[in-house]
């Protein structure tokens, strides 16, 4: 660790990693990783050292920078970050330290990546999110399963269930990408969110929609979106109301998950959890909402035929905002699809690998038991 001459020298934390398809597990860890310090600078693999370790990425590194950029706790991001953490990449940054989530995460070769930062004692951990990772999404979308998203009583799938759904081979699964299952709380919510009202004279913004698989797209409107005014109110649809206008096994992502990854972005101010899919005049009111926006992408009529943004469009409060970004859920939906079965080796080389270390972790405690 390095000597601290200066007290009073802010903390600064380093975090590296693949962030693909970003969702709340990263935006937590990073969070926790914020906490140990006071600056937070994120390294970010480019998509030839992800092919090569891991195996291709989902994103494009352009995406995936731009996505760590606006979560919440990220100080500065540092792209083209080395797979394996070394000393002088921390010095580079002037940071104490690295953070990393409690799995481990090792290069093709099987060798740990932080172990350089681990030996010179500049390493610390974080409790990863269970239950969430990129490897259990794309799974989502190239099963097709439905069990992820609100279904009354059986809202959560029971393991018996997930295991015919995902093959055997899940029954011997990884506890770190293995498919688990995300138990939210409020607890969560409380340390995502900012808690804060908006002040008299803040104008608000009101956005609705489903903000599945939160992506680029979502992220450059609400950038725009937030520029309408001080406080931006995010109102996300229930999983059955997006299941009734998507079909199929849509929303990949449940209202809960949803929640995470739209409050960890540094546009957002509120999330209302199930908002109704018409904008109505008791929303207005109860939230005093000066703007009301959507992006350029097409919305369908409500059930009873109307139009969801009638009321704001009938007060004058209704702006149609062009993220310029014709990112889709439907298009990483495709992405994935497309590339079946590069996706699926890379998930199973994944897991395989992780499977292997846990037992060898376990060989190593027994045999310091036994001595
Ligand atoms: N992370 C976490 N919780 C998760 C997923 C990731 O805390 N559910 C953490 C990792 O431990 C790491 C950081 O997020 O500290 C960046 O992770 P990344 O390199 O993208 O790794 P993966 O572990 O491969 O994430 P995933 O399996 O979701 O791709
Ligand atoms: O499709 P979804 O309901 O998730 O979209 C939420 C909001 O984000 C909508 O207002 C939509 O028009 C906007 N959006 C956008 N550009 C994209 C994707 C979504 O402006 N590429």
């Amino acid at each position: 660790m390095s000597d601290r001459v200066d007290d009073k020298k802010p903390i600064r934390v380093w975090c590296d990693g693949c962030f693909d398809m970003v969702h709340f597990g990263h935006a937590n860890s990073l969070r926790q990783a914020k906490a140990l310090g006071q600056y937070l600078v994120v390294g970010i693999h480019t998509d030839e050292e992800i092919t090569r370790h891991k195996g291709p990425p989902v994103f494009t590194q352009q995406e995936r920078y731009k996505m760590v950029r606006a979560i919440k706790w990220v100080d500065e991001v540092v792209e083209d970050a080395p797979y394996v953490t070394n000393l002088e990449t921390l010095d580079r940054y002037n940071c104490d330290f690295c953070v990393h989530g409690d799995d481990i995460t090792v290069t093709a070769d099987g060798v740990d990546t932080y172990h350089l930062v681990k030996k010179a004692n500049r390493y610390k951990e974080v409790k990863r999110t269970e239950g969430i990772s990129t490897t259990d999404v794309v799974g989502r979308m190239l099963l097709m399963t439905r069990q992820h998203f609100y279904r009354g009583d059986k809202e959560y799938i029971v393991e018996k269930e997930r295991s015919s759904v995902m093959g055997q081979d899940c029954l011997a699964k990884s506890p770190w990408t293995g498919c688990s299952q995300f138990l939210p709380t409020t607890k969560k919510i409380i340390q995502f969110s900012e808690g804060t009202e908006p002040k008299p004279t803040d104008k608000v913004v009101y956005v609705a929609g489903a903000f599945d698989i939160f992506h680029v797209g979502h992220l450059d409107f609400l950038e725009k979106a937030s520029k309408f005014g001080d406080f931006l109110i995010v109102g996300l649809h229930t999983d059955p109301v997006i299941n009734r206008y998507k079909g199929s096994n849509y929303p990949i992502m449940n209202l809960h998950e949803r929640v995470l990854s739209v409050l960890a972005c540094k546009y957002v101010s509120e999330v209302v959890i199930g908002a109704p899919y018409s904008v109505t005049t008791d929303l207005m009111n109860h939230f005093q909402v000066d703007v009301v926006c959507h992006g350029k992408t097409s919305f369908q009529l409500d059930i009873n035929g109307q139009d969801p943004y009638a009321v704001p469009k009938a007060m004058n409060k209704f702006v149609i905002v062009d993220s310029a970004n014709d990112m889709t859920t439907e298009k990483i939906v495709e992405r994935i699809i497309n590339n079946r079965l590069e996706f699926e080796a890379r998930n199973q080389k994944k897991e395989a690998k992780e499977i292997e270390i846990i037992k060898q972790l376990e060989k190593e405690k027994q045999n310091l038991r036994s001595c």
